[in-house]
């Protein structure tokens, strides 16, 4: 058997394909457009003997999609494939619309198509995982409670309404197909090889290069981090014990404001660097994003309780970890900031 897994070259879909492959020899295939966002670097540290293909390619393609169900049969596809910056869905939506929510229709059209003319059981004989976000339930007040399993759908940018959209339709999918669809919602996630759009590897490469670090609005917003190795490893425990059809919240109690976390980021960089202390003089407050989320928070009870699943990466440590990794992997970033990996891509693939 094998998993098929979209989105595999960018943040969060590459630390799953790396942590597949140091834990079981069943092949694993990745089908990426290669956007801004994915980056083969992300999967060129993978071992020699590594399972693994890569297949360049949308997800929004059913034909392509067929295929690589007819050929792989796989028992799974796990989804990430979206664009997921919110300040980029403010900018324009299109594209949020075309992959999140066009490209998740195609996707499970596929599957059911290949079902049905493989005389597979849908019910039975594969799972469609599909990675969503705790976006899709809006924002919390100070005294709220966490996010649970039957929190109301509430988004509040562009990016979260078409992961809501996605939703829809996996669960359409489901009760409509019988296909055995699992879906998650996670917070937050950090760790390596996350694209430098998003807050934490913005600031750690933005200190590095001695730039500014941009606090948005009075920076009290709140947000639950996780580490990506300890949202693999959720995702692993919903795709093998899940039960289809249900939703799974995943999160790390990891609730910490964003002036509180650049500040610990700031000190792990003075740690870890010294030369350039203080870090926290490069903070600067700058325009808040617009319909900007006060808090996030999950409660993630019902998925430890039934899958026995729990977070083992403390937030200031996997910090620490964090900015060791980027500090460590200068060329990860230049490549990126240069405009030098785009460029590569371009010639490997086209525009
Ligand atoms: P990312 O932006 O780092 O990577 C997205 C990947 O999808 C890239 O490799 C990109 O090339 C690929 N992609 C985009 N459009 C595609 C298309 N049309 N066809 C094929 N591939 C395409 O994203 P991430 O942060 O790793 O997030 C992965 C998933 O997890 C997303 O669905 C996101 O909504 C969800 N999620 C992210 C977080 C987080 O904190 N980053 C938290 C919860 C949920
Ligand atoms: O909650 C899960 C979501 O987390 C995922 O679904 C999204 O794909 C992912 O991008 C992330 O969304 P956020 O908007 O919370 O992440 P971001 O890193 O963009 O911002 C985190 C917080 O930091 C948020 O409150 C905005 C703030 N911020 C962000 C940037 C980029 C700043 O203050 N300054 C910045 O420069």
């Amino acid at each position: 058997m094998a998993v098929l897994v979209t989105g595999g070259a960018g943040f969060i879909g590459s630390a799953f394909v790396h942590a597949w492959c140091s834990r079981t020899d069943e092949p694993i295939v990745t089908l990426d457009l290669l956007t801004y966002a994915g980056n083969l670097d992300n999967l060129s540290t993978l071992p020699a003997d590594a399972k693994h293909r890569f297949v360049h390619g949308d997800i929004r393609d059913g034909g392509l999609v067929r295929a690589l169900l007819e050929e792989h049969r796989p028992r799974a596809l796990v989804h990430f494939a979206a664009e997921t910056h919110v300040d980029r869905s403010i900018k324009s939506a299109d594209a949020f619309v075309s992959t999140n929510v066009a490209g998740t229709a195609a996707l499970l059209e596929a599957c059911s198509e290949h079902l049905a003319t493989s005389g597979r059981n849908a019910r039975t004989g594969f799972r469609f995982l599909h990675v969503s976000t705790d976006e899709v339930f809006g924002s919390l007040g100070p005294q709220e409670a966490a996010f649970h399993r039957a929190s109301p759908y509430r988004p509040n940018s562009p990016y979260a309404a078409s992961k809501a959209a996605a939703d829809h339709l996996v669960r359409a999918w489901h009760v409509t197909h019988g296909l055995a669809t699992l879906t998650t919602h996670c917070s937050n996630n950090y760790g390596p090889r996350q694209f430098p759009e998003k807050l934490i590897p913005l600031c750690i490469a933005r200190a590095i290069a001695g730039e500014t670090i941009p606090v948005y609005g009075d920076g009290l917003q709140v947000r639950d981090w996780l580490h990506v190795e300890d949202h693999c490893a959720a995702l692993r425990a919903v795709l093998e014990r899940g039960t289809p059809g249900a939703t799974y919240l995943i999160g790390g109690h990891g609730e910490c404001r964003n002036l509180d976390l650049v500040h610990a980021l700031c000190t792990a960089l003075d740690e870890a660097r010294p030369d350039g202390a203080p870090h926290a003089r490069l903070i600067r407050f700058v325009e808040d994003r617009p319909g900007h989320d006060r808090r996030y928070a999950i409660d993630a009870s019902s998925t430890r309780d039934e899958l026995g699943w729990s977070p083992r990466h403390a937030l200031l440590d996997g910090l620490r970890a964090t900015v060791r990794w980027y500090l460590d992997h200068p060329n990860w970033i230049e490549r990126i900031r240069s405009g030098a990996y785009a460029a590569w891509v371009k010639e490997q693939y086209g525009p």
